[in-house]
C-alpha cells in the first residue's frame, strides 16, 4: 500500500472517529498582538491542523469573511466593551446582530455567541447587565430567524467557584445566585451550554503546593497522591476533570441539571518570569497533547461520563500586547509570525492502556539539523552517559543504527533521555541543539519512545509504524482496517479522489 493511501485511510478514519465520539478541540484566536497575521495566513494554519472549531474574541469582520466556506465552525463574542450598551437596549443588541451575523451565515458557520466574558469576575458592576443582553441578542436572532443556528452564552471563569474542592461541594459565590439563576434558566430554555474557562496552570500555581503538578498536567498520580471525593469517591486523575465537575455540582446546587458545559478555554504558558517556574514549554506541551487526547476519547467527567466535554485550546497565538505577567503573554501555540512555539498534535486520538493517558504518547525530542555537529556528538555522548539514555538501538547492528548521519542517532538518544527524565523534570534542550516535535522519527524496526509502536497491518500485508501524524488506539484499528480493507479500494476505484 502506498504512503499516500495509507495517510488518506488515516484522514479518513479521523473524520469518522470525530463525528462518532462527538466530542472535539477548537482554539481560541485572541488578537493582541502587534503584527497580527493576516486572517488567510490564520486559516492556513487552522487547516494544516485540522482545526474544526475556532472562538474568536471579537466579531471581526476580515476573519468572519476569511472562515467562510472552510467547514470551520465559528463561536464569536460580544466584546466586554459593548456589552453595556447591548445589555441596556434591544434594538443595540439587533444592530450588532444585524452587522456581525446575518450577513456572515451561512456561508461562515458562526454557531455561538459569547456574550462578554468573565463578566461577573472581572465586571461586577455589569452583573446586571449579563442577562438582559444574551436575551436581547436571542431575541435579535429569534427575530432573524436564527435562533436554531446560533446559540448564546457568556463565559465564565473558575473564580466563581470559590472553593471548587472536592467538586461534590462545590457552588457557585453566593453574591451571585440571583444572576446564576436567571443566567441558567436562560441556558435551559434556549438549549445552550455553560461555558466555563478552566484553567489548570492557575489552579496548580495559586494552589500553593496543594495539588501535585502531575494531577495539573494529566500525568499518572503514584497511589499515595491519588485525589478522590470523599462525598461521592470519584477519583479524580486530573484537575480538569475536577473543574468541570466543579461546575455541574455548582448547577446543581441551584437545581440545574441537563446543562452541559462546554470549555472555551483552556491551556497552559510556555514562558513566564522569574517567579513563574512552570511556565515552560515542556509543561504546556504536555498540558495541551494530554487535554487534546482527553478530549478526544469522548469520555466525558467521573459525574457525568456520558457528557463529552468539548474543548478550546488557549490559545492560538501569543498575544505580546496583554498586560500582566510575562506568562500572560505566552499562552500560544504559534508565535504572531507563524512559527511554532512548540508542536502540537490537534490530530491524536491514541490514549495509553493506563487509565491515565500517558504524558508524552506523540512527542519527541530530536537533533535539530541545524545544530553544529560537534555540539550535537558532545550532547549525544551525554546522553548516553550521564544522562542514562539507552543507546542500545544506536549500536552497530541495531535496528537505530546509522554510521554516518549524528543527527538521526543523537534524535534516538535525545528522544529517549526526554522520555525517561521528562515527568522528574528532564528536558529537551541539550545545549540548544535539541527540539520537540510532534513528527514520528521511527522508521523501520527503529522505534522511538513515544511513538505509537505497533506495527499496524494493512490490507495488503505491509506493515507500517512510526505513523506520521493522527494515532490510533488498539480499539479503533480494528476500524482501522475495516477502512483500509473497504475503503481505500473503494477510492482508488474512483481514480484516487483522497
Ligand atoms: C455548521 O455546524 C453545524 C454544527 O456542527 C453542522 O451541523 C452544520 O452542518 C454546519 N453547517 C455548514 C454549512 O457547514
Ligand atoms: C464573591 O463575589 C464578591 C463580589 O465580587 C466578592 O466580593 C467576594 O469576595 C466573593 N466571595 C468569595 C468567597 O470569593
Ligand atoms: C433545590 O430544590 C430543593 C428540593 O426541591 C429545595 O429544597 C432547594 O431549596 C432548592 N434550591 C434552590 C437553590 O433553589
Ligand atoms: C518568529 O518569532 C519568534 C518569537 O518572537 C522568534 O524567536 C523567531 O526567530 C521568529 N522567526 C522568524 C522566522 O521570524
Ligand atoms: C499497559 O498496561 C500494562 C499492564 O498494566 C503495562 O505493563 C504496560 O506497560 C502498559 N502499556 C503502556 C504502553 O502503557
Ligand atoms: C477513554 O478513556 C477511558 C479511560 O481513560 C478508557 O477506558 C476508554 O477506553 C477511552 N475511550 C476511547 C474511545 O479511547
Ligand atoms: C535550530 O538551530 C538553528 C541554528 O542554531 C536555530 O536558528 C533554530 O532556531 C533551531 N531550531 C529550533 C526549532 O530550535
Ligand atoms: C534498552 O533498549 C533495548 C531495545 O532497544 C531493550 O531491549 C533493552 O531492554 C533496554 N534496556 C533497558 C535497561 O531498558
Ligand atoms: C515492525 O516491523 C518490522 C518489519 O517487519 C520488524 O522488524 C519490527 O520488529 C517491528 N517492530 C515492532 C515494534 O513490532
Ligand atoms: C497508544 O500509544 C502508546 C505509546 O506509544 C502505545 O504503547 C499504546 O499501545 C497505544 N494505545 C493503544 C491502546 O494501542
Amino acid at each position: 500500500m502506498t504512503r499516500e493511501s495509507w495517510e488518506g485511510c488515516m484522514l479518513l478514519l479521523m473524520a469518522l472517529l470525530a463525528s462518532a465520539s462527538g466530542s472535539f478541540v477548537g482554539i481560541n484566536i485572541g488578537t493582541d498582538i502587534s503584527n497580527l497575521p493576516s486572517a488567510s495566513t490564520i486559516i492556513s494554519i487552522l487547516k494544516t491542523q485540522m482545526i474544526k472549531h475556532v472562538r474568536l474574541l471579537d466579531a471581526d469582520r476580515q476573519m468572519l469573511t476569511a472562515l467562510a466556506n472552510t467547514g470551520i465552525e465559528v463561536m464569536v463574542s460580544v466584546p466586554m466593551d459593548q456589552l453595556l450598551k447591548i445589555g441596556e437596549s434591544r434594538s443595540e443588541a439587533a444592530n450588532w446582530i444585524n452587522k456581525n451575523i446575518v450577513p456572515y451565515l451561512p456561508a461562515t458557520n458562526i454557531t455561538y455567541i459569547a456574550v462578554g466574558n468573565e463578566v461577573l469576575t472581572t465586571i461586577p458592576n455589569a452583573a446586571l447587565v449579563l442577562v438582559p443582553a444574551m436575551q436581547f441578542i436571542q431575541s435579535a436572532l429569534l427575530a432573524a430567524n436564527l435562533n436554531f443556528q446560533v446559540k448564546v452564552s457568556s463565559p465564565q471563569s473558575m473564580g466563581m467557584i470559590p472553593k471548587s474542592f472536592p467538586p461534590s461541594t462545590a457552588a457557585f459565590n453566593s453574591t451571585w445566585n440571583s444572576v446564576m439563576y436567571q443566567f441558567l434558566q436562560f441556558l435551559k430554555n434556549t438549549g445552550s451550554s455553560f461555558m466555563l474557562n478552566a484553567q489548570p496552570y492557575y489552579g496548580y500555581t495559586r494552589g500553593n503546593g496543594i495539588f501535585p503538578i502531575d494531577y495539573a498536567l494529566f500525568r499518572s498520580l503514584t497511589p499515595n497522591k491519588q485525589i478522590v471525593d470523599p462525598n461521592t469517591l470519584f477519583y479524580y486523575s486530573n484537575m480538569f476533570d475536577a473543574m468541570v465537575d466543579a461546575a455541574y455540582y455548582s448547577m446543581q446546587a441551584l437545581n440545574f441539571t441537563g446543562i452541559p458545559v462546554l470549555v472555551t478555554a483552556s491551556g497552559w504558558p510556555s514562558l513566564g518570569g522569574a517567579n513563574e517556574p512552570d511556565a515552560t514549554i515542556d509543561n504546556a506541551l504536555v498540558y495541551n497533547s494530554n487535554l487534546v487526547s482527553h478530549v478526544l476519547n469522548g469520555s466525558g467527567t467521573p459525574s457525568q461520563p456520558n457528557i463529552p466535554i468539548n474543548t478550546y485550546v488557549y490559545e492560538l497565538f501569543n498575544e505580546n500586547l496583554r498586560p500582566g505577567p510575562i506568562s500572560e503573554k505566552n499562552w500560544g501555540i504559534y508565535n504572531p509570525n507563524g512559527t511554532a512555539v512548540y508542536t502540537l498534535n490537534f490530530g491524536s486520538v491514541n490514549e495509553s492502556n493506563d487509565t491515565v493517558p500517558s504524558g508524552l504518547v506523540g512527542v519527541f525530542c530530536v537533533a535539530n539539523s541545524s545544530a553544529d555537529s560537534t555540539a550535537l556528538k558532545e550532547s549525544l555522548d551525554w546522553a548516553c552517559g550521564p544522562g542514562s539514555a539507552n543507546c542500545s538501538a544506536i549500536q552497530p547492528g541495531q535496528p537505530c543504527y546509522e554510521s554516518d548521519n549524528i543527527v538521526a542517532t543523537a534524535s534516538y538518544a535525545f528522544n529517549d533521555y526526554y522520555h525517561r527524565t521528562q515527568a522528574n523534570g528532564g528536558t529537551c534542550n541539550f545545549g540548544n541543539t535539541a527540539m520537540i516535535t510532534s513528527v514520528d522519527p521511527s522508521h523501520g524496526s527503529c522505534i522511538f519512545a513515544g511513538s505509537m509502536g505497533s506495527n499496524a497491518t494493512t490490507s495488503d500485508g505491509s506493515t507500517t509504524s512510526g505513523t506520521i501524524g493522527p494515532t490510533v488506539d488498539g480499539s479503533q484499528l480494528q476500524l482501522l482496517e475495516w477502512c483500509c480493507i473497504h475503503i481505500v479500494p473503494l477510492v482508488l476505484s474512483f481514480g484516487f479522489a483522497l
